[in-house]
């Protein structure tokens, strides 16, 4: 018995020091060893401390930026989004790396070297979300399209690219316009018999991205998808704070208040999602809809063949994507227009030419409203709802004079690329939607709103015609200017936003 009792212990004190072995190797050991490779190219960063690298430091900058609103409504915005994109260059050069917890993060820039990583298609980077390997990160996303990659993404990207091509999404437009008509009539309400009135436009059109996405993905009411959204904004503020704090492996075994509420929001997003798909299943498998090519692909028996909890997994995926993405858009391109007049003229009186006062545009209008195209491509460029998009080296990688090594997370910082005086020019800071006239294009890696490459937007169409027979219906019924109770504050909560709302004064007309 003794004896027996000793080897146990033995057993259980290999376990122990093997534990420990792998968490120093990994904790430690890996990251000196990256550290020195990209300090010998001359890549440097904040000094990061050995546990938590420089969570610390980023939440420090993030807080700053965040307590102080800009001065007045201009468009040099990437200082108080991502001051770190301003910060750590300006002392340490780019590119520049940081460090979450033990893992690297190289911050690059340039269209060629954007470029280059996200069309990569020789398997040297990885698909990899800011979630990363943080479990409670992931929650959010779940295993959805944003987070997976490899085999599993493929296979889930053949079955959903289907769900959103531009001809299905053109049949979309009658169900689209009736929900942004029913959202304009409550503004008519709302105003009452007032010739002016303010709107948060920013919690409008969330409403209204919410109503779209439950109607042509999920054959589902808003109503019914309501509190879900309601449990995963709860659930992106605690996202928000793991994704910011060294994970330790483990961690989320531990019954601290904050895991536990996480936890029982996921279990609850997961009950709501599973009863949502049993109500809308049946009615959906016959449409072509997203649930509906999702459940269909779940009684298949081939490779395309896809289980309940990966269906509820992209649900919460396409909920989150959705919404908050396309919503952001609405808002920021609807305050643009607030404060350039001149252009939200120009566009009622293109909106006026093409579709009238009264008829809801079709889809040969939204194809012949060139403004609103190029008012949107200038609103994704200076506020791109996707602030940067993240890739995990698998192997060395050797891009030009850069030589990536395998774990390091390579940052592309659509938003600083976006702002870039070198590559638009002086007036780089400022709205100017002439600069996407006649279709003119630019470097792929220079303008890459949805991103690019094989895993570029899924929903793009969608977000896109959605954007437009928004904004057009918007200006055929209403003037707007900024409210002067609107404070200039975007900031990125997951996606670029308005930290004290959208606030503007309507007029009908
Ligand atoms: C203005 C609106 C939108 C913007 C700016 C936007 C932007 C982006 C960006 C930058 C990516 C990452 C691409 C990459 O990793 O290289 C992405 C991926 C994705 N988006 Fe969007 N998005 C928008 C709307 C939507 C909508 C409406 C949906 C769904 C209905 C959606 C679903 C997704 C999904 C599922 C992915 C992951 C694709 C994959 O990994 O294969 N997005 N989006």
């Amino acid at each position: 018995m003794g004896a027996l009792a000793a080897l146990l212990l033995l057993a259980g004190l290999l376990a122990a020091l093997a534990y420990v072995l792998r968490l120093v190797h990994s904790l430690l050991w890996v990251p000196h060893r990256l550290e020195r490779r990209l300090r010998r190219q001359g890549i440097r960063g904040p000094p990061r401390s050995l546990i938590s690298g420089n969570g610390a430091d980023l939440g420090a900058l993030l807080a700053a930026a965040k307590s102080t609103p800009l001065a007045s409504f201009h468009h040099a915005v990437v200082g108080r989004v991502a001051p770190y994109y301003r910060v750590w260059p300006a002392r340490y050069g780019w590119p520049f790396v940081f460090w979450l917890g033990p893992r690297a993060r190289l911050v690059v820039t340039g269209p060629e070297v954007a470029k280059a990583v996200l069309t990569d298609s020789t398997g040297a980077f990885d698909k990899s979300t800011t979630a990363g390997s943080n479990p409670q990160a992931r929650q959010l996303i779940g295993e959805g399209l944003v987070g997976l990659s490899g085999e599993t993404w493929a296979h889930h990207r053949r079955v959903i690219s289907p769900a959103f091509n531009m001809e299905r999404v053109k049949g979309w437009i009658p169900e689209i316009s009736a929900i942004v008509s029913s959202m304009l009539d409550k503004w008519e309400v709302q105003g009452e018999t007032r010739t002016e009135f303010e709107i948060d436009v920013h919690k409008e059109f969330h409403t209204l991205g919410g109503d779209v996405l439950s109607c042509v993905a999920f054959g589902s009411c808003y109503e019914e998808g309501k509190r879900i959204f309601q449990l995963q904004e709860e659930q992106t503020e605690l996202v928000i704070l793991a994704i910011r704090t060294f994970y330790f492996p483990g961690f989320r075994f531990i019954p601290t208040k904050k895991n536990q509420r996480r936890h029982s929001l996921n279990q609850e997003i997961r009950k709501s999602l599973r009863k949502l798909i049993e109500i809308n299943g049946t009615k959906c498998e016959d449409s072509k809809n997203l649930l509906g090519l999702m459940l269909s692909a779940s009684k298949t028996d081939n490779e395309f063949k896809m289980g309940i909890e990966e269906i509820i997994d992209e649900c919460k995926t396409f909920y989150f994507a959705g919404k908050e993405t396309t919503a952001n858009l609405l808002t920021w391109a609807t305050l643009l227009l607030a404060l350039h007049k001149e252009w939200q003229d120009k566009v009622r009186n293109e909106v006026y030419q093409v579709c009238g006062k009264y008829k809801h545009p079709n889809a040969d209008h939204l194809s012949s409203l060139k403004i609103v195209n190029m008012v949107l491509k200038e609103t994704l460029r200076l506020y791109p709802p996707a602030v940067f998009v993240n890739r995990t080296a698998i192997r060395d990688v050797k891009l030009g004079k850069l030589d990536i090594p395998a774990g390091t997370q390579v940052n592309v910082p659509i938003i600083d690329i976006h702002h870039d005086v070198d590559i638009w020019g002086a007036n780089a800071e400022e709205f100017d939607p002439s600069r996407f006239a006649d279709g003119k294009s630019y470097h792929l890696g220079a303008y890459f709103p949805f991103g690019i490459g094989p895993a570029i937007c899924v929903g793009q169409n969608l977000a896109m015609v959605e954007a437009k027979l928004a904004l057009a219906m918007v200006l055929q019924r209403f003037a707007f200017d900024v409210s002067p109770s609107y404070v200039h504050a975007p900031m990125m909560v997951m996606t670029l936003q308005p930290q004290y709302g959208a606030q503007v004064l309507v007029r009908k007309i």
